[in-house]
């Protein structure tokens, strides 16, 4: 399978729960690189050209609302299969149906106020880590460790 990048997004209730480290770990131990990582509180502007699809949907403004409250963390991971392997590590959108062992399944309470958001194809990765990220903060790096995998 090919080495991927995809992006990742913990939401402002992760630092307001104090489980950004817990999720980081559980990503480092799945295999992420983490190639890129910031913390910043959204504009109102990137937060809507992010969720630019969701426009008009019953829950558009409660999410900006969410997304701009307080500061989020942003990243571009890479391993194999990164993109499918992050999307089953976050587990489904609905919290209700979010299995124990996903970051959604074992953290989220409420399915609008959900903890990470994780690109779902090549195509958004690629928009998103572009949208949130400029070449020069991207620091790829091998660990030698590919073998345990
Ligand atoms: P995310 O992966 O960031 O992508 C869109 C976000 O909109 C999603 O996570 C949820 O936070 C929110 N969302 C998507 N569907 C619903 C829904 N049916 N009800 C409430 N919030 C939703």
């Amino acid at each position: 399978m090919a080495i991927e990048r995809t992006f990742a997004m913990l939401k402002p209730g992760v630092l307001q729960r104090r489980l950004a480290g817990e999720i980081l770990t559980r990503l480092e131990k799945k295999g992420f690189n983490i190639i890129a990582l910031k913390q910043e509180k959204l504009s109102n502007k990137l937060a809507e050209r992010h969720y630019a699809e969701h426009k008009g949907k019953d829950f558009y403004e409660p999410l900006l609302k969410y997304m701009t409250s307080s500061p989020v963390i942003m990243m571009i991971l890479e391993r194999e299969n990164a993109i499918a392997a992050l999307r089953k590590m976050a587990g489904p959108t609905d919290v209700n149906e979010a299995a124990p062992g996903t970051i959604r399944g074992d953290y989220g309470v409420i399915t609008r106020h959900n903890l990470i958001h994780a690109s779902d194809s090549m195509e958004s990765a690629k928009r998103e880590m572009n949208l949130f990220f400029s070449e020069d903060e991207i620091t790829p790096f091998e660990d030698g460790n590919e073998r345990w995998y």
